[in-house]
C-alpha cells in the first residue's frame, strides 16, 4: 500500500490493524523501527505517511469510509480439525468480511490480496450479502463487488517487484470492478502487464505460482544431492539447463531448501483442495516438493555429523544466517530453524549470526526460554536443557575456537570474511559448510580450512583422493 500510495498520489490510503501496537511502530517518527525490514521502504514510508498515507487501529470508520477494501491478512494453516496440517485457516478473513459486512456504507469493492484457497472468494461474497439480509429498513443496503488481485512480490525485493512486476492479475466477473482496479495500476504499471481473469483462475494462478516456483527449488535441490555423489558440480548443471530459454535461468539455485511464509504453506493448501476434489494423484504429486524439501533440511545436518567424526556434543559451531533468505529480517519456515534445533539435540552449542534477525526472534524459534535478566545483552550464552546457543556479532570472537562455520543464508557480508584470519582462531581440523554458495572457495582452502559446498561433487572427489 506503501507503493500505491506513493504512485497514486490522488487517492488516500488507510492502513487499519486491529494490532495498535504494530500500527503504532508503523507511525514511529524512527523509521529503523518500522515493523518489517524491506530495502527501500523507509524511505516511500516517509515521503507518503500523513499525506496520502496512514496507519490507525479505526477498522470500522477506514470500512465505512472506502471505496475499494483489501484485504490483506494471512491465512496460515490450520492447526486442528479438518484439514489440520494442511488447510488454510480462513478466519481473519471471514473476521474481515464480518465487519466489512456491518460497517461498509455505499457501494465497495472488496479485494482478496491475501493467498486463499480457490472459491474463498465465494464465502466472502457470501457474507457480504448477508448484510443485505440482516440491514435494517432505516440504512440504505450496501453492495459489493469481489476481486482477486493476488500478490507476487517476494521479501527483499518487494518494492521493485512491485514497481516493475512482471505482471499483475486481477480476477473477477464485474468489468466495471475490474476496470477501477486496473486503472489504479496504470498509474506505474504499462496496460499490457495487466492481466484479467475470473475469480477462480486468478486465485488458482497464486497458488499454482508457488507451487511451481517451489517445485523447481525441489528439484534442483534433489539434483543437487546427486552431484555430490557423482562428481557433478550443481552450478555447473544448473547453467547448463538454465539456458534452455524452455526452463530459464531463475530459481535453479540450490541450497538449504525452501523457507518462508508462503510456499510450504500453499503448496499444502493446493494439496488438500486436490484432495478435496477427488484428486489424491495431484495431491501425492505436489506432496512431494514439500518432501522433499524436508528431507534436503535433514541431509545437511546428517553430512555436518558425520564430517565433524559423528559426534556434535559440545562442539562449537558457527552459524551464519538465520533468516530464510538474505535482505530480510523474517524467520518464518527458515530452514536455520530446523538444522540449529538439529545440530543442538547433536549437542553442539551454536554461535548464530545473521544481519538482522534480532535474539529474541531466534529464541522464539528455537523455543528456548528468553533470558529475563540479560534481554538487552545481545551477546549471552542461552543453556537450557544442556542445549545452548548464543547470538554473536561476526568479529574475532565469533570464530574463536570453533570447529565449524555452517552458511545458512546468502548475506553479501559473508561472501567477504577473511578466511585467513579466521582459521587462525578455530580449531583445527576446522570445516566451512556453505548451503549457499557464497564463500570465497579459494580463501577457505588457502585458509587451510575444510569446505563442503552444496551440490559439490568436485571436492568431494578431490576430498577422496586425499
Ligand atoms: C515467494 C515468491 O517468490 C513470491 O512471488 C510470492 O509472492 C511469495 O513467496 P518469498 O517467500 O519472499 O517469495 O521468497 P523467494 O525469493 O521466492 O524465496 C523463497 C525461498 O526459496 C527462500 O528460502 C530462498 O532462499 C529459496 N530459494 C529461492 C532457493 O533456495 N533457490 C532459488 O534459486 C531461489
Amino acid at each position: 500500500m506503501s507503493v500505491f500510495a506513493d504512485k497514486c498520489k490522488d487517492i488516500a490510503f488507510n492502513v487499519v490493524d486491529v494490532n495498535k501496537e504494530r500500527i503504532a511502530a508503523w507511525n514511529n517518527n524512527d523509521l529503523s523501527k518500522l515493523p518489517i525490514f524491506e530495502p527501500g521502504l523507509d524511505k516511500i514510508i516517509q515521503r507518503c505517511r500523513g499525506i496520502n498515507l496512514t496507519f490507525s487501529s479505526d477498522v470500522h470508520k477506514a470500512i465505512s469510509e472506502a471505496d475499494i477494501i483489501f484485504i490483506s491478512v494471512n491465512t496460515p494453516t490450520k492447526t486442528k480439525g479438518i484439514g489440520a496440517g494442511k488447510a488454510s485457516n480462513l478466519k481473519w478473513v471471514e473476521s474481515c468480511a464480518r465487519q466489512i459486512s456491518e460497517y461498509a456504507k455505499g457501494h465497495t469493492i472488496v479485494v482478496e490480496k491475501s493467498t486463499l484457497p480457490v472459491r474463498t472468494g465465494q464465502v466472502i461474497k457470501g457474507i457480504l450479502e448477508s448484510s443485505k439480509i440482516s440491514s435494517n429498513s432505516t440504512k440504505p443496503t450496501p453492495t459489493f463487488d469481489v476481486l482477486s488481485n493476488p500478490e507476487f512480490l517476494a521479501e527483499g525485493t518487494a518494492i521493485n517487484d512491485l514497481l516493475f512486476p512482471d505482471r499483475v492479475l486481477i480476477g473477477g466477473d464485474n468489468k466495471q470492478a475490474l476496470d477501477v482496479l486496473g486503472e489504479i495500476y496504470k498509474n506505474w504499471v504499462p496496460k499490457e502487464k495487466i492481466i484479467y481473469t475470473n475469480l477462480w483462475s486468478s486465485e488458482l494462478a497464486k497458488l499454482t505460482a508457488n507451487a511451481f516456483l517451489a517445485q523447481r527449488i525441489s528439484s534442483i535441490n534433489s539434483i543437487s544431492a546427486l552431484c555430490e555423489v557423482t562428481g557433478a558440480d550443481v552450478r555447473e548443471v544448473s547453467r547448463a539447463i538454465g539456458k534452455d530459454s524452455r526452463i530459464g535461468s531463475k530459481f535453479l539455485a540450490s541450497g538449504p531448501g525452501f523457507g518462508g511464509s508462503c510456499f510450504k504453506k500453499d503448496i499444502l493448501n493446493l494439496v488438500y483442495l486436490a484432495n478435496y476434489f477427488g484428486l489424491p494423484e495431484v495431491g501425492r504429486f505436489w506432496e512431494g516438493v514439500v518432501e522433499l524439501n524436508s528431507w534436503n533440511q535433514s541431509r545437511l545436518t546428517k553430512l555436518i555429523l558425520e564430517n565433524l567424526f559423528g559426534n556434535l556434543t559440545d562442539k562449537k559451531i558457527g552459524i551464519l544466517g538465520f533468516a530464510f533468505k538474505a535482505n530480510t529480517n523474517d524467520t518464518r519456515e527458515s530452514p536455520a530453524i530446523v538444522i540449529c534445533k538439529n545440530l543442538l539435540n547433536e549437542g553442539a552449542i551454536l554461535r548464530i549470526n545473521d544481519p538482522k534477525v534480532d535474539r529474541n526472534q531466534i529464541a522464539n524459534d528455537l523455543e528456548t526460554p528468553p533470558d529475563q535478566q540479560n534481554q538487552k545483552n545481545d551477546n549471552l550464552d542461552y543453556s537450557y536443557q544442556k542445549k545452548s546457543w548464543q547470538k554473536m556479532d561476526l568479529n574475532r570472537n565469533f570464530f574463536e575456537g570453533i570447529d565449524a562455520v555452517v552458511v545458512l543464508t546468502e548475506w553479501e557480508s559473508y561472501s567477504k570474511i577473511d578466511w585467513i584470519e579466521a582459521a587462525k582462531s578455530m580449531r583445527s581440523p576446522g570445516w566451512v559448510f556453505d548451503t549457499r554458495s557464497i564463500v570465497d572457495t579459494r580463501k577457505v582452502s588457502e585458509a587451510g580450512l575444510n569446505l563442503w559446498r552444496v551440490g559439490d561433487g568436485v571436492l568431494n572427489e578431490q576430498r577422496k583422493r586425499i
